[in-house]
């Protein structure tokens, strides 16, 4: 198993799940706020996560992944696809959401309060 851990706007999530398990599914399991616009078929970059920790437990990034990544914002050297992104080994992984997979989400479940905006 590997544990994963999200960061985003000072809250952690964390969940532990098997190999072959996907950075987004992985997120989804415990409704850390990371978008998946697409579905989680490669076609957008709203599941835009920075890898902290962990990037060699994680599949290598494939030529379609990297051309979406070009189009992304804020594109970092440990920027992955979260949907494209699968576990292949066990260890802890850390994952910090990107500012634009937070706005996608909280775009997409208006009914899920965005900690970031001030009341
Ligand atoms: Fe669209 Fe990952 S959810 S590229």
């Amino acid at each position: 198993m590997a544990k994963v851990r999200f960061l985003a706007h000072g809250t952690s999530w964390e969940v532990e799940v098997p190999v072959g398990t996907s950075v987004l599914q992985a997120s989804k399991q415990i409704h850390a706020p990371e978008g998946d616009a697409c579905g989680g078929v490669c076609a957008c970059s709203t599941c835009h996560v920075y890898v902290t920790r962990g990037k060699e437990l994680l599949s290598e990034a494939e030529e379609d992944e990297e051309d979406i990544l070009d189009k992304a914002f804020d594109v970092r050297l440990s920027s992955r696809l979260g949907c494209q992104a699968k576990i292949e080994r066990d260890g802890e992984i850390e994952c910090e959401i990107s500012r634009e997979s937070l706005d996608a989400f909280y775009n997409e479940h208006p009914q899920v309060p965005d900690p970031r905006k001030k009341r």
